[in-house]
């Protein structure tokens, strides 16, 4: 006999995709924000989207400049996710204060995290109110990648653990 949950209960029960720093602004304004909200959206055109809640720093941000990078951190890197998602970009330069490298884009203006292993490029081609947050949905325009980056390495946030994902089941 299955347990009867409510929504937002059996939500922490679904795996997430990776928690990842969205970058958000420009030059000395560029912010970035903790995000466990991320999906894929379409194949082609290759589009990724994150859930951002209108109180946020980086909503502002996200509607000024309708651009965003998405910045994947490895395990080692927890705690720059978590001292991303404590403190607002409204108060602190979150580069600064976490000792973040701002890594140059090369097709949109916001800049990527450079200690991270994988960096999505966005240009922001649709958005949609869903609850409290707002879905904002990007082409990738530009990625790039660490030689050395495993997808096994990254940080998965549910349910509010953060784990790491498992074994391929077909090279068991
Ligand atoms: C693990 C984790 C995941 C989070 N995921 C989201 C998210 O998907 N969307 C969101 O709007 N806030 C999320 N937050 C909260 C923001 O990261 C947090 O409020 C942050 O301080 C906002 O920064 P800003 O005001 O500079 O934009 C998350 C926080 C943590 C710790």
């Amino acid at each position: 006999m299955k347990e009867e949950l409510s929504g937002d209960m059996a939500l922490k029960f679904l795996p997430h995709f990776p928690t990842v720093l969205i970058g958000t602004g420009t030059g000395e304004e560029s912010n970035l924000i903790t995000a466990a909200m991320l999906h894929v959206f379409s194949i082609d055109p290759p589009m990724l989207g994150t859930g951002i809640a209108p109180e946020r720093h980086s909503f502002e941000l996200m509607k000024k400049h309708r651009q965003y990078t998405v910045n994947v951190p490895t395990k080692d890197q927890l705690e720059k996710i978590l001292d991303c998602g404590k403190v607002s970009g409204r108060d602190v330069d979150k580069f600064e204060e976490f000792d973040l490298t701002k890594e140059k884009s090369k097709n949109i203006s916001v800049p990527g995290v450079e200690e991270f292993p994988l960096i999505f490029e966005c240009e922001v081609k649709d958005e949609f109110k869903t609850g409290d947050h707002t879905w904002f949905i990007g082409e990738i325009v530009n990625a790039k990648k660490s030689p050395d980056y495993k997808r096994e390495d990254t940080i998965l946030y549910w349910g509010g653990e953060f784990r790491k994902p498992g074994k391929d089941l077909q090279e068991e």
